[in-house]
Order: C-alpha cells, then structure tokens, then sequence
C-alpha cells in the first residue's frame, strides 16, 4: 500500500462538467480500491457557476486551492446565456483563461487516437484515418488570446494582438522534441510564417531548438494546409507543435479523426501545476441528461495520474476504456440506436478496471471472465 496522498483539486465548471467529472472521481475511488493510492479532493467553482455564486469567473478561493494542489481535474466551462450577450463584462471562459494564465500552464497537450472499433461510426473513410495516432503541444498562456485588446469607443473598432516571445517559444518546443523522441521521432510546426511575424519567430526559434534533437525529424506545414492534411492524410502526424489559437482550431478538428469530441483528454502543464480536463466544451444541451461521453474526462484522470507518476494505473485506466468501447458501452455521440448513460459507463469502465487488474495479478484467469466483483 502507497503512503502518498494526492492533493486534487476538482473544478466540475458549467454544462456537462460536474456529471463527467463526477465519472472521473468514481474512477479515483476504484484506484485507492485497487492500488490503495488515497487522493484527497477539494472541491471549487469556476466559470459560470461561479460567476453566479460570486461575480467572479475565477474566485480568489478556487486558485488558492489549485496552486495548492498536486494536480487540478477539470470537467467544463461555457453558458449559453453569455454567449448570446456580445455586452457581457464577465465571461465563464475568463476563468479558464485567467487560471491557465495565474498557474503559467504554458504547454496543452492534446493526443489523438483512432479506435479500430469505432471504425464505422467516423464520418472519415477508414482507410484514411485507421491507424492515427498524434499528439498536439499547444502553446496555452500566449498568443492572440493573451495580447492586448480593444474596442473603440463608438464600438466599430476592435483588435486582440498576437505577440510571442522567444522564449515563450522555446519552452513548449522543448516539450514537444522531448515527447517526439520518445515517440515516432517527428515534430510538426504549424504556422502561417508566409503571412505573420510571430509565425516567422516560431520557425527560426524551432529551426534552432531542432539542432538539439538531431535524431528528431521536423518539417513545417502552413497552418490552411494542416487542416487540410488532418483529414486528407492524419497517420503523417506525429508530433504537432502550434501556437494558442492554431492549436485550439486544429485540436477540434483532429477530434473527428477518434469519433467524437467527447473521447478526447488534454493535459495543461506549467512548471508548478497541471490541469487535466476534456477538450469539449459544457454541452449545455445535455446539461443534467445523464447522456454526455464521460471518456474524455477519464481518459484525463489517466493523463493526470501519468502526470503524477502513476504510470501503470494510468495504463489501466486506458486498458478499461477500451474494453469499453469494443464492447459498445458508449454513448449516444458514438452510436446513436443503441447507446448507455453517462453513470453507466462510469461504472462499467470502473468494473473493468477491477477486472483487469485482478486479470494481470492471476495470469490463469482470463480478461473478462473474472468473478472479483
Ligand atoms: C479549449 C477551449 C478554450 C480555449 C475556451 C473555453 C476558452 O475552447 O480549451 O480548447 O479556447 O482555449
Ligand atoms: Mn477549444
């Protein structure tokens, strides 16, 4: 039995994020069942939700309670009644942004993945996307999201100014070389170097870091051509680098390569903390139906316990949510005649778990046919 505690901080956030984060906690209860590994959980508010309880997107108290954890779960921010209003002061999504920003949570990382057994509900032939297998290092604390904006007075003007520096730059370069070697040695530039200065900066900023990698192969792709290669051609990719908002485009789009946006997880790093969260959005349609994919949000949790050392739960956690999916325990996004709910998934993935855990430990029994639960 593991002594370590893990501090973790849970933001559920707006829409679906409290019914899929409360799946990713079930998840964290069986692996102190299994593994014996005991989180302790802070619950705090964000966005909307909060922007309700106290005016404030991001509450003094809910960034206390990051910076003071190991690891922050993050479930989903958005509303649609500050969408709808242009005039708005505050948004939900300022509190995502200004906690990124606060914790310097510069690297976003994004895998995708196809699924052999979601060959045929993919809008994509499979011959083109069987086989995909990327990941995306977005830069998160700069850019056009972070640079200056404004709207003149008479309300006909507005700017938002996407300024990097080098060693913005350089750091999330680093990582994404790093995680190339350890992969299939390619990293990928994303730009628009025939348009825009800073994408210029990009290019001779990577060109430089490239030399530190020589067994890593880099190659440029303007940032209009990748998102067509991304569906034309996914399996060239292995490593994308890209700047904030480039990431934010492509990530969605790379998610139809999997099946669904509600599949895919994203790591945010910084030096000192880590936010583990889906990539889609609060689904406020679904809000409180008990029908929302809880993968993506448990296929973070496995991203955050990798984060945290716990390498081989987070292996399992994986190994569970595929078994899932070969065995048709999905939700309606994935197949739209026959289709589980929210909580049932959560458990199914949290039986399987047990199971295959119990499977590695006796050799003699096989996956799936154990009795332990
Ligand atoms: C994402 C989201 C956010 C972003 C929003 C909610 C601010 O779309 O994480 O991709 O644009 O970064
Ligand atoms: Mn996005």
């Amino acid at each position: 039995m593991k002594t370590q505690s893990y501090k973790i901080a849970v933001l559920p956030g707006d829409g679906i994020g409290p019914e899929v984060v409360k799946e990713s906690l079930k998840v964290l209860e069986t692996v102190t069942r299994i593994y014996g590994t005991s989180f302790e959980f802070f619950p705090a508010s964000i966005g909307a939700k909060a922007i309700y309880e106290t005016g404030n997107p991001l509450p003094d108290e809910t960034l206390e309670i990051c910076k003071d954890a190991h690891a922050i779960l993050f479930g989903a921010i958005g509303d649609p009644s500050f969408d709808n209003n242009p005039e708005a002061k505050v948004r939900p999504e300022q509190g995502l942004l200004k906690l990124r920003e606060a914790l310097g949570l510069f690297a976003n990382i994004r895998p995708i993945k196809s699924y052999e057994t979601l060959s045929e509900i993919s809008p994509l032939k499979k011959e083109i996307f069987a086989g995909t297998d990327m990941v995306i290092y977005r830069e998160l604390i700069s850019g056009i999201y972070f640079g200056e904006k404004k709207t003149s007075e008479d309300g006909t003007e507005a700017y938002d100014i996407c300024s990097y520096t080098k060693s913005e730059i350089e750091k999330i370069a680093q990582l994404a070389f790093q995680a190339a070697e350890k992969r299939r040695k390619k990293v990928t530039l994303v730009d628009k170097a025939n348009v825009l200065e800073t994408s210029r900066l990009w290019r001779r900023t990577c060109q430089e870091i490239a030399k530190q990698y020589p067994g890593v192969h880099m190659d440029f792709l303007f940032v209009d051509n990748a998102a067509m290669q991304l569906i034309l051609n996914p399996k060239k990719f292995d490593v994308i680098l890209t700047e904030n908002m480039f990431g934010d485009i492509i990530s969605d789009e790379g998610s139809v390569i999997g099946g669904s946006i509600g599949l895919l997880p994203s790591a945010s790093i910084g030096e000192k903390n880590a936010l583990f969260e889906p990539i889609h959005g609060s689904y406020p349609q679904a809000k409180g139906k008990n029908t929302a994919n809880p993968i993506a949000s448990i296929l973070s949790t496995a991203m955050m316990l990798d984060y945290l050392g716990e390498k081989k739960t987070a292996h399992h956690i994986t190994l569970a949510v595929e078994e899932a999916l070969n065995n048709g325990v999905v939700s309606e996004d994935l197949n739209k005649n026959k289709n589980f709910s929210t909580s049932f998934i959560g458990d199914y993935i949290c039986k399987e778990l047990l199971q295959e855990i119990y499977c590695r430990d006796n050799e003699n029994v096989k996956i799936g046919k154990s009795t332990i639960i």
